[in-house]
């Protein structure tokens, strides 16, 4: 019901505000340099970019058993305890089709925190029969907290709606992606094989990046390019508005599952098919949480004399 979505939503909130006080006080014993040691290191998961920290364990463990206690009938995914369990060979969907699932990455952006890059942040989702409802994104050292519950609307620190330029939201440029800002992220697959997710992300930075065309014909010229090393706070700075356009291949269900709350809830779009960027002429078809590549389009008011997709 809408009351007990309202209070889930209102748990969810306390629960980013809480994990994000663990990041932050783990940043800042990193920052000063004191403290326990395993504070200061990693592990290698899959290679050697592919990291975890205590960090990561221990904030996980506090969300999955504080959502536990409370929800005991709940689904609970996440990143960390995943990882723990064998990974089939063949990529299932991992989030039920039925039922209230939450989808958490504790800390999405290991390797930012690591080098304490501050794009770093704890990112909940909340799924209702496989559709996310509520989102929860929290980057502690940027202060910079995103929320949204399915019809209330998507916020920056609980006061400012989204997108942020709102009166009117801006179109979308004519002649999209020209005149975007283009986000992707370079993965953790870096093995440096033709036609490899690697170069394929080289080529889409590129494509964007390149006068009027771009290399391959298509794409260019964006006004620039970002990769902030944290998908979930690209969906993020995508239904704020900064980002006009984001797309990942290789994403997990909890890279994403918040950041595709907020953005829907702000108006913008996400899609895991592959569409022509301009919204206007694209046919989106609904996000399945559960595949790898998705392209997120920032909320879009009407161009000159058109009725386009509104923000809210
Ligand atoms: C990763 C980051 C990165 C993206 C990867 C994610 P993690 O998450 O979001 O930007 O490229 O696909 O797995 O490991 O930092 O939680």
């Amino acid at each position: 019901t809408e009351q007990e979505l309202d209070e889930i939503y209102v748990f969810a909130v306390q629960l980013g505000k809480d994990a994000g006080k663990l990041l932050l006080e783990a940043a800042q014993l990193r920052i000063s340099g004191s403290g326990d040691q395993t504070v200061q290191s990693f592990t290698e998961k899959d290679n050697a970019v592919d990291i975890v920290t205590k960090t990561d364990e221990d904030v996980e463990q506090f969300i999955k058993t504080s959502i536990l206690s409370k929800y005991p009938h709940h689904t609970f995914l996440g990143e960390e305890s995943y990882s723990k369990s064998t990974t089939p060979s063949s990529r299932p969907y991992l989030i039920p089709s039925s039922g209230p699932t939450w989808c958490v990455d504790p800390l999405d952006g290991t390797v930012n925190y690591t080098h304490l890059f501050p794009m770093f942040c704890v990112s909940i989702g909340f799924l209702v029969d496989g559709a996310p409802v509520i989102g929860v994104i929290y980057a502690p050292l940027l202060n910079q907290l995103f929320t949204s519950c399915k019809g209330k609307g998507s916020w920056l620190n609980e006061t400012q709606r989204l997108p942020l330029m709102r009166n009117p939201v801006p179109p979308m440029p004519k002649n999209a992606p020209q005149g975007c800002i283009f986000s992707c992220e370079w993965g953790k697959d870096r093995k440096d094989k033709k036609d490899g997710n690697l170069h394929r992300k080289v080529d889409s930075f590129l494509n964007m990046a390149a006068e009027v065309g771009g290399r391959e014909g298509k794409g260019g010229m964006v006004h620039g390019v970002r990769s902030l090393g944290s998908a979930t706070l690209d969906l993020a700075y995508t239904a704020m508005g900064a980002f006009d356009i984001w797309w990942e291949g290789g994403c997990w269900e909890w890279d994403v599952a918040a950041g595709i709350a907020i953005l829907e809830e702000a108006g913008g779009l996400v899609t895991t098919a592959k569409v022509p960027m301009n919204p206007d002429t694209a046919e989106i078809e609904p996000v399945r949480l559960g595949g790898r590549l998705y392209l997120a389009i920032r909320p879009s008011g009407p161009g000159e004399g058109e009725t386009g997709r509104e923000g809210q």
